[in-house]
C-alpha cells in the first residue's frame, strides 16, 4: 500500500511539485521560534476569509438579487431554509470578526515594526487587502436590501458627489441610475460575490508569497536568517510544520470557541454587527433618523465628520487609509519591535490606538461633539506625521544577534 502510494505521489511530482512546493512554504519553512499570542492572527484572516467564502457561496444558493426579491429572499433564508439563519449569521458576524481578527494583525505589525525592510511589500499588499476588505464588506450589507443598506449606500456614494466637476457623473455612474435601485444592488452583487472575492484571494496569495520570499519577523525583531547552522538552516527557527500548524490549530480552536458563542447567542451583538433597522425593508421614501455605518467603519466616518467642507472630509478620510501605505517609510528607526525602543514610541502607539477607538465610537453617536472629533482625528494624524521625528530622535536599545532564551 506504502508502495502504491510513493508511486502516485512520485509520478505526481514528476509532473507538479507538490512536494517541492509543501516543503518550501511549510515542512521547510524556517518560523522564528518566539511567535506569541499575536501571530495567531495570520492564520485567523484566513480561516474567517474562506468562512465568509464558503458561507458566501451558500448564501448564493438563496439570495435573489433584485430591488423587489432581495429582502424576501433574506427573510426566507432565516426563516424557511434549512439552517439558512446558521450560515446567514455566520456570514454576517464572520465579516465583523474578520475585521477584528484583521485590526489586531496589523496591530501586531505596528507594534514589532513588521512592516519594516525587507518586508514593505508584505506590508503594502496588507494595505490592499484591508481596502478591499473595506469595499467587500460594504457591497455585502447593502445585498439584503434593508433600511440601513439602502441609506447606508446612498450616504457613502453620495460622497463621491463632493468630486469637483465630475462629482454627480460620477455618483450616476456607480449608482447606474439617478438614485440607488436595482442597478445598483446588481452591480453590487456581481462585485461582492465574484469580482472582490478573486482580488482577495490573490492578494493573500501575494501576501504569503512576498512574506516567505523574506521570512517571518518576530516580536524581538531580531533576523534570524543572519545566523544559520552549516546546513543553512536558521539557528533560531524552527520548521512550520509540525511546530506552528499544532500551534495555529490551538488558536484556530479557541478562536472558534468565542466566534461560535457570538454567533448562536449574540449573532447581531446588540445591533453593532446587524441594525435593527436593517431588518425593515428598504424604503426610498423614508430616511431612518439616524444612519451611522457598520463599527469597522465609523473611525474613519467621525474623521469625514470632523470637517465641516465635504470635499476636504472626503479627502482627509480617504487620505486616514491611504496614509497607512507610507509607514515603512515613515518609521525611521534603526530598530523594528517596540520591545528594543524607548517611552516616545511606546506612548505614540498607545495614544493612536486610544484615537482610533475613540473616534470609532464618536461615529457611531449621532451627536459626537465638535470638539472631540477635531481633537482625535488630530491626534490620528499626528500620529503618522510625527512618526519619522520621534522614530529619529529616541534613543533604542541594542537588538541581540539572536532570538533570547526565556
Ligand atoms: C485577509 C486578510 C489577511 C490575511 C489572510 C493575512 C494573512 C497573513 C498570514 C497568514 C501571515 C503570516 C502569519 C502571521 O505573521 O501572523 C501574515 C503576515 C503579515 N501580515 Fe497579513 N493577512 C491579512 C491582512 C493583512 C493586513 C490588512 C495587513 C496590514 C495592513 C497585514 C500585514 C502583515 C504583515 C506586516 C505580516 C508579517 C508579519 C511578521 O512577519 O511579523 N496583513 N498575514
Amino acid at each position: 500500500m506504502n508502495q502504491l502510494i510513493n508511486s502516485i505521489g512520485n509520478w505526481v511530482d514528476e509532473r507538479l511539485p507538490v512536494t517541492d512546493f509543501w516543503k518550501k512554504h511549510i515542512s521547510e519553512y524556517y518560523a522564528p521560534k518566539n511567535f506569541n499570542l499575536w501571530y495567531f492572527f495570520g492564520s485567523l484572516s484566513m480561516l474567517v476569509l474562506a468562512n465568509q467564502l464558503l458561507t458566501g457561496i451558500f448564501l448564493t444558493m438563496h439570495y435573489k438579487p433584485g430591488a423587489e426579491t432581495a429582502f424576501a429572499s433574506v427573510e426566507y433564508i432565516m426563516r424557511d431554509v434549512e439552517w439558512g439563519w446558521l450560515i446567514r449569521y455566520m456570514h454576517s458576524t464572520g465579516a465583523s470578526l474578520f475585521f477584528v481578527v484583521v485590526y489586531l494583525h496589523m496591530f501586531r505589525a505596528l507594534m514589532y515594526g513588521s512592516y519594516q525592510k525587507p518586508r514593505e511589500i508584505v506590508w503594502i499588499l496588507g494595505v490592499t487587502i484591508y481596502l478591499i476588505l473595506m469595499a467587500e464588506s460594504f457591497m455585502g450589507y447593502v445585498l439584503p436590501w434593508g433600511q440601513m443598506s439602502y441609506w447606508g449606500a446612498q450616504v457613502i456614494i453620495s460622497l463621491f458627489g463632493a468630486v469637483p466637476y465630475v462629482g454627480e457623473a460620477l455618483v450616476e455612474w456607480i449608482r447606474g441610475d439617478y438614485f440607488v435601485a436595482d442597478a445598483t444592488l446588481n452591480r453590487f452583487f456581481a462585485l461582492h460575490v465574484v469580482a472582490l472575492p478573486l482580488v482577495l484571494v490573490g492578494l493573500v496569495v501575494l501576501h504569503l508569497a512576498a512574506l516567505h520570499e523574506v521570512g517571518s519577523n518576530n516580536p524581538e525583531g531580531v533576523d534570524i536568517k543572519a545566523k544559520k547552522d552549516s546546513a543553512g538552516r536558521p539557528l533560531d527557527g524552527i520548521p512550520f510544520h509540525p511546530y506552528y500548524t499544532i500551534k495555529d490549530i490551538f488558536g484556530v480552536g479557541v478562536f472558534l470557541f468565542l466566534a461560535a458563542f457570538i454567533v448562536f447567542f449574540a449573532p447581531e451583538f446588540g445591533g453593532k454587527f446587524l441594525k435593527p433597522d436593517n431588518f425593515v425593508q428598504a424604503n426610498p421614501l423614508v430616511t431612518p433618523d439616524h444612519i451611522p455605518p457598520v463599527w469597522y467603519f465609523t473611525p474613519f466616518y467621525a474623521i469625514l465628520q470632523a470637517v465641516p467642507d465635504k470635499l476636504l472630509g472626503v479627502i482627509l478620510m480617504g487620505v486616514s487609509v491611504l496614509i497607512l501605505y507610507l509607514v515603512p517609510w515613515l518609521d525611521r528607526s534603526p530598530v523594528r519591535s517596540i520591545r528594543y525602543r524607548s517611552w516616545p514610541s511606546k506612548v505614540a502607539l498607545g495614544i493612536f490606538v486610544i484615537a482610533f477607538i475613540r473616534l470609532g465610537m464618536l461615529g457611531l453617536s449621532q451627536d459626537s461633539s465638535t470638539f472631540e472629533l477635531r481633537l482625535w482625528t488630530f491626534v490620528y494624524f499626528a500620529f503618522f506625521i510625527l512618526m519619522p521625528i520621534w522614530t529619529r530622535l529616541e534613543s533604542t536599545k541594542p537588538v541581540p544577534e539572536r532570538v533570547p532564551s526565556l
